[in-house]
């Protein structure tokens, strides 16, 4: 008897640790709050809200796939890059410099869009040692294309990696901007030069 009210006692302590550490998620409840939360979204964001076959797997696995399913994210989001008609992947640093600084686009305040998005990478990464604010999400980029001997193998990586983050990292934190136009294959190759090229501020 009294063996079995301490398994009671123990079998609910593991129930109600358990329930502490993984509360039940109600995915459609997350879903309809989240498309509730933002009423003025226009009607070209809403598909936004939606997430695609990569999100919903990230999101199961907080980030953290299995390999199976990582591998399956990397072929899936690679398929999704574009390149440039010509084979060209290195456009105008200076462009590019702008961009990098520009978090304009996707804004509440920037709709209906006035400008090209640009592509925040200040938000999240340095770029030049003259920069005193920028955020530390991504790693540091400050010699990009010095440390990598600017090789062609190399400008095409960090091509696809501005395209579409997730073919070269599962669930990484980096949007996919191309894949999500959310900016174009002329400013991305804009982009690459600017980690890229010799004469960027990025290499000096
Ligand atoms: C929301 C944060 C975020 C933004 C914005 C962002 N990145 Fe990233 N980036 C990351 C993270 C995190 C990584 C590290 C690898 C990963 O998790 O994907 C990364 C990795 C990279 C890499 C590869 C670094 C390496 O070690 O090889 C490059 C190149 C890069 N980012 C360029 C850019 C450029 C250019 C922009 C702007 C268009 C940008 N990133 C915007 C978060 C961001």
């Amino acid at each position: 008897m009294r063996s079995i009210v301490i398994a009671a006692i123990l079998l609910a302590g593991t129930v109600s640790a358990q329930a502490q550490q993984k509360p039940a998620v109600d995915s459609a409840k997350i879903d309809a709050a989240i498309a509730a939360a933002f009423p003025t979204a226009p009607p070209e964001w809403r598909p936004r809200f939606d997430q695609d076959e990569t999100m919903k797997v990230c999101s199961i696995h907080h980030n953290v796939p299995p390999k199976a399913d990582a591998d399956a994210i990397q072929a899936r989001e690679k398929a999704k890059i574009e390149y440039p008609a010509d084979g060209n992947l290195l456009g105008d640093w200076k462009s590019g410099e702008r961009l990098a600084q520009s978090g304009y686009g996707l804004r509440f305040t920037d709709y209906p869009a006035r400008n090209p998005n640009g592509g925040n990478c200040y938000a999240c990464h340095q770029l030049t040692k003259a920069e005193v604010s920028y955020g530390t999400i991504g790693p540091s980029l400050l010699n990009y294309g010095k440390v990598r001997n600017f090789g062609a193998a190399e400008t095409k990586a960090a091509y696809e990696k501005v395209y579409n983050a997730q073919a070269a990292y599962p669930c990484s934190n980096m949007p996919r901007f191309g894949t999500n136009k959310v900016l174009t294959i002329e400013q991305i190759k804009d982009l690459v030069a600017l980690v890229m090229s010799p004469d960027s501020p990025v290499n000096k």
